[in-house]
C-alpha cells in the first residue's frame, strides 16, 4: 500500500492526481479517498490499477444518436490507447444530441450539453479527458464545456458515414435528403421513389457525409489543435477511425503527464486558425456560431467585420457538397485536413500548439509531401475566389447577418426585392404551400421569430422551402431571409442571424409584406429600404415583448441565452476574464 489514504495535509501529494482528484466533501479528505476506493474496487479494481493517471472518456453513446452508433467501438479503441500508454480509462456518460432527434431544436439543448460537460469534468476525478463527438451540436458543446473545466482535454471525433447509392447515383446525407425532398415538393419524383432513396441517404452509422456542420466542426477542432493531427475526416466504421481513437487515448496519458491544459491549445492563434479553415472548407455558417461560444468561453469575443475581412483573402478549397461536389470519404481519401492545411499554411498561425504538444506547422511537415488528388484545391485554383462566408450589415441587421455566399445562387447576390413576410414557423407552415399565396421569384421570402429566443433555440428553419407554386414551376432559388441558422449541409441565397433578432426587438420584427429589401453581397449589404423615421414610428405603433416562461431548462434558457454574435451562449457561462478579440487583423 501507498501513500493511499495519508490524510494530514502536509502528507497530501503537491497536485493530486488520479483518484485524488475531486474528492467529495464529507469534512475528511482521507476519508473521502478511502471510500471512493472502497466502491470502486467493487468494480474489481486493483490499488496499483487506480494509483494510474485516470483518463475521462465522454461516452456520448446514445440510441437517439445514430451518429455516435460506433460510440462503443471508439471508447474500446481509446481505452486500449489509455492501458497502452499506462493510464486508467473511466468513461461516463453525458447527455447526447442528434439533430432530428431533438425537440424544438438541437440548438436549445447545446448550453445545457456544455454544462453537462463541463460539471462532469469537474466533478469526477480524472486527469484528462477525452471528448467523443460527432454530431452537429456536440463537438462545439463538448468543446465549450472542457474550455471551461480547464483541464487537459482531447477530442475524438465520431467520423462520417458511408455514402449509398440510389438507382446508380451516389448520396449522402443531408445535401441529397433535401434535395430529393425538394424534388418530391416540385413533383418531379413520386413517393414510391422519395420512400426508396429514404433507405439510401445513410448507408452507415456516423454523421453526415457532406461539409455539414458535424464536418465543419470535425475540421475546425483539427484546425484548433484539439484532435490527434488527421483526426477530422476518417469515417465512422473505418480501421483508419479506430487507430484514431487508439492515439486520442495514448496521447490523453502524454496530456496528463504534461498537464497540457486547454487553455494553451485555445488561443487567438488558434482561433484564427480554425476561421481560416471554417472560410476554405466552404463550412457550415452554424461554424460560426460554435466558435463565437467556444471563443467566448476563452475569454474572446468575435469581431465579425475582421472575420469578413479575413475571408475576403481566404479562397474556398475543399469540394465538398453542398458548396462542391464530393463526399466527407473522398476529403479523407485525398489526405483529409493535413492536404487543406498544407495549401493553407502561408494563411496559418504555424506556431499554435496542438493535443500533440507539437505546434500546427511542425504536424503538417511531419504529414509529408502533398500527393495528386481532386477533393483539395491548390490555393491558386480555388472553388471559390472568397471565402465561404459573408458578413452583412445594414438597417436590417444593425449587429450583423451572414450569407454562404459559396452555396448561393450568383444571380440572386445583388438583388432588390418586394418582402413577403411571414411572422413564425407555424405562420410559414400554413401559407407556404397555399395556391394564392401572392408571391414572386424576384420577391425575398422574410421569416421571423426563429432566433435565439424567438422559437425558441435560433433552429435551422432559415432554409425556407421554395413556395410549393414556384418550385412547381422550376424556380431553385430565391432569396430568404431570417433570423435563424440554416443546416449545414443546405443552399441557396440565404441570409442567415440577422441579429437583433426580431424577438426582442430588432428591426426584423417591423418589416411588413410589400416592403422593399436590398441584398448586396458585393457591398456587405442588408437593408431595409424604408426611412428612419419610418422604422422608429413602426418600433413606437409595435412595441416587442421578448418571451419568457416560469420554471425550468426554458428559464434559464429564455433569462441568459444571448444572440447569434454571443454564440447563442448562456450569458453567465462566458469567461468572466476578457483576453481579446479574434480575429486580432
Ligand atoms: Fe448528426 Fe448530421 S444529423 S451529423
Amino acid at each position: 500500500m501507498t501513500d493511499t489514504f495519508k490524510k494530514k495535509p502536509g502528507d497530501e501529494p503537491a497536485q493530486p492526481g488520479g483518484l485524488r482528484k475531486s474528492l467529495t466533501s464529507y469534512g475528511d479528505s482521507g476519508f473521502s479517498l478511502f471510500l471512493r476506493k472502497a466502491f470502486i474496487k467493487g468494480a474489481g479494481y486493483t490499488d496499483s490499477a487506480l494509483d494510474r493517471p485516470v483518463i475521462g472518456i465522454v461516452n456520448t453513446g446514445s440510441a437517439y444518436n445514430p451518429c455516435h452508433g460506433n460510440a462503443p467501438q471508439l471508447i474500446d479503441a481509446v481505452k486500449r490507447g489509455v492501458m497502452l500508454a499506462g493510464g486508467l480509462p473511466m468513461d461516463f456518460p453525458t447527455i447526447s444530441i442528434a439533430e432530428s432527434f431533438s425537440q424544438p431544436t438541437s440548438m436549445y439543448l447545446r448550453n445545457l450539453m456544455s454544462i453537462d460537460t463541463e460539471e462532469m469534468i469537474r466533478a469526477q476525478p480524472m486527469d484528462a479527458v477525452v471528448l467523443i463527438g460527432g454530431c452537429d451540436k456536440t463537438v462545439p458543446a463538448q468543446l465549450m464545456g472542457a474550455a471551461s473545466a480547464g483541464i487537459p482535454a482531447i477530442q475524438l471525433i465520431t467520423g462520417s458515414m458511408l455514402t449509398g447509392a440510389h438507382r446508380g447515383e451516389r448520396v449522402g446525407a443531408c445535401t441529397d435528403c433535401r434535395r430529393y425532398w425538394g424534388r418530391f415538393r416540385a413533383q418531379e419524383i413520386d413517393e414510391a421513389e422519395v420512400a426508396a432513396v429514404n433507405d439510401r441517404l445513410v448507408a452507415s452509422v456516423g454523421t453526415c457525409s457532406v461539409m455539414g456542420t458535424a464536418s465543419t466542426m470535425a475540421c475546425i477542432a483539427e484546425a484548433l489543435g484539439m484532435t490527434v493531427p488527421g483526426g477530422a475526416s476518417p469515417p465512422a466504421v473505418t480501421s483508419d477511425r479506430m487507430r484514431i481513437a487508439e492515439l486520442t487515448g495514448t496521447q490523453a496519458v502524454r496530456m496528463a503527464h504534461d498537464n497540457l491544459t486547454i487553455d494553451r491549445i485555445l488561443t487567438a492563434e488558434a482561433f484564427e486558425n480554425a476561421m481560416r479553415v471554417l472560410l476554405a472548407i466552404g463550412g457550415s455558417t452554424n461554424g460560426i456560431v460554435h466558435l463565437t461560444a467556444i471563443a467566448g468561453r476563452m475569454g474572446y469575443d468575435v469581431d465579425l467585420k475582421a472575420l469578413d475581412r479575413m475571408g475576403r483573402e481566404t479562397p474556398v478549397l475543399v469540394d465538398l457538397k453542398p458548396s462542391g461536389s464530393h463526399y466527407m470519404e473522398d476529403f479523407h481519401r485525398a489526405g483529409g485536413m493535413a492536404t487543406l492545411l498544407r495549401e493553407l499554411k502561408p494563411l496559418l498561425n504555424l506556431d499554435a500548439l496542438t493535443v500533440t504538444g507539437r505546434t500546427l506547422g511542425e504536424e503538417i511537415e511531419a504529414a509529408g509531401p502533398a500527393f495528386e488528388q481532386d477533393v483539395v484545391r491548390a490555393f491558386d485554383q480555388p472553388i471559390y475566389p472568397q471565402g465561404g462566408i459573408a458578413v452583412l450589415e445594414g438597417n436590417l441587421a444593425p449587429g450583423g447577418a451572414i450569407i454562404k455566399q459559396s452555396a448561393a445562387d450568383a444571380k440572386l447576390m445583388e438583388h432588390e426585392g418586394r418582402a413577403v413576410v411571414f411572422e413564425s414557423g407555424a405562420d410559414l407552415a400554413a401559407r407556404i404551400d397555399a395556391d394564392d399565396l401572392d408571391v414572386t421569384p424576384d420577391d425575398i421570402l422574410v421569416l421571423k421569430n426563429i432566433g435565439p429566443k424567438g422559437a425558441p433555440g435560433m433552429p435551422e428553419a432559415g432554409y425556407i422551402p421554395i413556395p410549393r407554386k414556384l418550385a412547381i414551376a422550376g424556380v431553385k432559388d430565391i432569396v430568404r431571409i431570417s433570423d435563424g441558422r440554416m443546416s449545414g449541409t443546405a443552399f441557396g441565397t440565404i441570409v442567415l442571424h440577422v441579429t437583433p433578432e426580431s424577438a426582442v426587438g430588432g428591426p426584423l420584427a417591423h418589416v411588413r409584406s410589400g416592403d422593399r429589401i436590398r441584398l448586396s453581397v458585393s457591398k456587405r449589404e442588408i437593408s431595409l429600404l424604408i426611412s428612419d423615421e419610418e422604422l422608429a414610428s413602426r418600433v413606437q405603433a409595435s412595441p416587442v415583448t421578448p418571451p419568457s416562461a416560469q420554471r425550468g431548462y426554458r428559464k434559464l434558457f429564455y433569462d441568459t441565452v444571448t444572440q447569434a454574435d454571443k454564440g447563442v451562449d448562456f450569458d453567465f457561462l462566458r469567461a468572466t476574464e476578457k483576453r481579446g478579440v479574434t480575429p486580432r487583423k
